[in-house]
């Protein structure tokens, strides 16, 4: 009986060592969002997130405790993996929110105050990728969409195929950059070759759509793995209500290169990055300065996966066997 116990405590402990959670459900944009749009619907701006900012980073300095408007900002912070507590939220200032708020602020190299600071409103304000940047699980088995996650391969082999969504109706000076894109990460693997197919048959399938308003509208597009009919297949998916650039110097506008190295690189295997140089820094450089070359922090980091082999979900379970038994080791040490 007393093993039991042992049992019970053990399975306890696996499942807070497994506590990522996949905030896809709880994404409305991924179920509304479905139907491709043409690429360029309109000029996007950020005006309702800049307002819910702009409320709560007044009011802060009157109300520490209870401030209205906090609850989207909670949004935010659990869209992204910070907070761990899922909605609906309310607008007062807890423990665990303090703590999310400390846990990005770390992950962006911020002063790590659990404050709301200008500092850390500043950053909030910025375009960013719509894929959580911490707490991210891959479970494309039972939900049938995932984000796609570092150590976990959708797609076996390097040979992988690209196509453009038609219905995005979207014009050849835009898949041009798309082109160098892939052809950017294709030289940077040895071996990996990515080529054009038609959309429907594709790996990786681009398209434009209405992303969410809300804590959407700072989102300007999200990669996801989707599994079909026992085949998964990588999507890119840009915010259609944007206004993209096609190349050039600095804008005020989003770099539609930049976004596609970003995307590709999600459907290859990388996570986000911290390092502000890396195409895989989640947010938009306030300069809005393009970032189309990979760094030699992202060269190093697509290497080192495709150097391990396609053993991503084995090397996962072996993880959590190994830890499952120092769990044990160490329970029954005591
Ligand atoms: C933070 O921003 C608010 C409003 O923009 C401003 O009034 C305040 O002085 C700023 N605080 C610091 C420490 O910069
Ligand atoms: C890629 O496809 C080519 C031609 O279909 C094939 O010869 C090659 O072995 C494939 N490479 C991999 C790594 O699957
Ligand atoms: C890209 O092509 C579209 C459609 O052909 C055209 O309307 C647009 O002006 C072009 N944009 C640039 C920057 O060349
Ligand atoms: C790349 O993939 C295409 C399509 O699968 C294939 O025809 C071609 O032979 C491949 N090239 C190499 C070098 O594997
Ligand atoms: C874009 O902005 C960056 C950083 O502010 C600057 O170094 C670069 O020269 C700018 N490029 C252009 C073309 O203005
Ligand atoms: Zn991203």
């Amino acid at each position: 009986m007393k093993y039991s116990y042992l049992y019970t405590f053990l399975l306890l402990l696996l499942l807070l060592v497994d506590n990522s959670r996949s905030k896809l459900g709880a994404r409305s944009s991924l179920r509304s969002g479905l139907i491709s749009r043409g690429w360029r619907s309109g000029v996007g701006s950020n005006s309702q997130w800049d307002s819910t900012v702009n409320n709560v980073e007044q009011q802060q300095q009157f109300s520490p405790k209870h401030v209205k408007g906090l609850s989207q900002i909670k949004d935010y912070f659990s869209n992204f993996g910070f907070l761990v507590s899922s909605p609906p939220f309310n607008d007062f200032l807890n423990q665990e929110t303090a703590t999310a708020i400390k846990t990005y602020q770390q992950f962006f190299n911020l002063n790590p105050t659990a404050d709301l600071t200008n500092e850390t409103f500043h950053q909030i304000s910025l375009p960013r990728c719509g894929v959580p940047d911490i707490n991210l699980q891959y479970d494309v088995r039972s939900s049938s969409v995932s984000w796609p996650k570092a150590g976990n391969r959708w797609f076996s082999g390097k040979n992988l195929s690209y196509g453009f969504s038609p219905a995005s109706e979207i014009p050849a000076n835009a898949t041009r950059l798309f082109r160098n894109a892939f052809l950017r990460w294709e030289k940077a693997v040895a071996g990996l070759n990515l080529t054009e197919a038609r959309y429907d048959e594709a790996d990786i399938r681009v398209g434009f759509y209405n992303l969410d308003e809300g804590v959407e509208d700072v989102v300007w597009g999200e990669s996801v793995v989707r599994l079909q009919h026992g085949v998964a297949t990588g999507e890119i998916r840009l915010d259609a209500s944007k206004d993209w650039k096609l190349g050039g110097g600095n804008g005020s506008v989003l770099d539609l290169e930049s976004a596609a190295m970003h995307h590709i690189g999600h459907l290859l295997g990388l996570d986000h990055s911290n390092v502000e140089d890396s195409v895989m820094y989640p947010y938009v450089l306030p300069s809005r300065q393009p970032k189309v070359e990979l760094s030699n922090f992202d060269k190093a980091t697509i290497r080192r996966v495709y150097s391990k082999g396609s053993c991503g979900y084995a090397r996962g379970v072996l993880v959590r066997i190994i830890i499952t038994f120092a769990l044990a080791f160490a329970v029954v040490g005591l």
